[in-house]
């Protein structure tokens, strides 16, 4: 998915805070819009000082959504323009994984994450030994990772995938076996939509061969789980088309099979984004991170977004305008891959972006 490129304004703390108070007017008090916007100018000036680029993931909260990144979009559009960039130091507002894949991309380059906090409860759950171990235990068998993984796993797959290009990345190998990890809702998702048989195998860590590799699996997952689209459920879904028979509902696939069974439309964030903007629908309720049906809403005026708003990821919101001008001002926090696990996540990287 291209992410959105965003409009060049004549550049002010005024003319910032107008363009919030149009965005986030009917949410936000004045004198917060005017904070914010003092901000974003800040922000601005330092980034042309620095020769910086800035990349806003989807999930950013509104009043940085809304001013200094230069592209927006979801892990594969910002991962294409992390590949592109030309610009002395790229500073992701995004979580620790994406600003690696960046640094992955562009090793010469100055790769910034604003804060320390910004983890993954996926990337968490997976480790290059446990990868290494499936190896052995399903020799051959090509291993299909998420993005959200650490650089250390990325260096251990034969490619990554993302959200919006997980089934062509599947596909692409015209093999009967494929390992996908560690997202085991993904997994699922993607096993339902290719007609891939999928097994999970038990496995402690430490432990190497199992003692059930001569099965007819097609799909072999992880227990991974994306500790905010797990939240979602199928009741979730009726409470609100008991409310409003008319809504349409959008499940990112990181969501529970069920629940994007239930639901009208599953892609990733940017593919959502794409929806609401071309669908007509009365209203729409989307499955994932609150802070988006915001942004959404903000760059929609004409569309009705309904909100789940008890679902935030604690990691995206890490990051604030606040975080994002010190990451500037101090060079913080600086990314660093050992180039030895780089050039093997490289890749990895590499041949997703190849596929599209
Ligand atoms: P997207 O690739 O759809 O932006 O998703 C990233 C993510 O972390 C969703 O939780
Ligand atoms: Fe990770 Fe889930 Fe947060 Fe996305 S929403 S960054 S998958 S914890």
């Amino acid at each position: 998915m291209t992410p959105q490129v965003t409009t060049p304004r004549t550049m002010s703390p005024e003319t910032i805070f107008q363009d919030l108070k149009q965005k986030l007017g009917n949410f936000n008090p004045d004198f917060e819009l005017q904070i914010k916007a003092k901000l974003a100018y800040e922000i601005e000036q330092l980034k042309k000082e620095r020769n910086a680029v800035i990349l806003g993931h989807n999930y950013m909260e509104p009043a940085l959504f809304n001013t200094v990144p230069d592209f927006k979009g979801d892990s594969l559009g910002l991962s294409r323009r992390a590949a592109e960039t030309d610009k002395d130091i790229i500073v992701f507002c995004g979580v620790h994984f994406m600003a690696e894949t960046a640094k992955i991309l562009n090793p010469e380059k100055t790769v910034l994450i604003p804060s320390l906090k910004a983890g993954c409860s996926l990337a968490e759950s997976i480790t290059a030994q446990d990868v290494r171990n499936l190896r052995v235990q399903f020799p051959g068998v090509p291993i299909v990772g998420y993005i959200n993984t650490y650089a250390d796993v990325k260096a251990e797959l034969d490619v990554c995938c993302t959200s919006g290009n997980a089934v062509a990345v599947v596909e692409s190998f015209g093999t009967d076996t494929v390992i996908f990890l560690p997202d085991e809702y993904l997994a699922r998702n993607v096993a339902a939509e290719t007609g891939k048989h999928i097994i999970f195998p038990t496995m402690n860590p430490g432990d190497v061969a199992g003692g059930d590799t001569d099965l007819d699996y097609q799909l072999v997952g992880w227990n991974g789980k994306c500790e905010v689209h797990d939240r979602f459920t199928v009741e979730d879904i009726e409470n609100v088309r008991a409310e409003y028979p008319d809504v349409v509902i959008l499940a990112h696939p990181e969501c529970p099979p069920d629940v994007v069974a239930a639901s009208d439309f599953a892609g990733s964030t940017s593919q959502m984004v794409r929806y609401v903007q071309d669908v007509d629908a009365p209203k729409y309720l989307l499955l994932t991170e609150c802070a988006m049906g915001d942004n959404i809403a903000a760059e929609n005026p004409h569309r009705e977004l309904l909100r789940l708003c008890t679902v935030r990821c604690p990691h995206m919101n890490q990051i604030r305008l606040e975080d994002t001008r010190d990451a500037l001002l101090h060079t913080q926090y600086v990314v660093e891959i050992p180039e030895e696990i780089r050039l093997r996540a490289y890749s990895a990287v590499e041949r997703m972006l190849q596929i599209g």
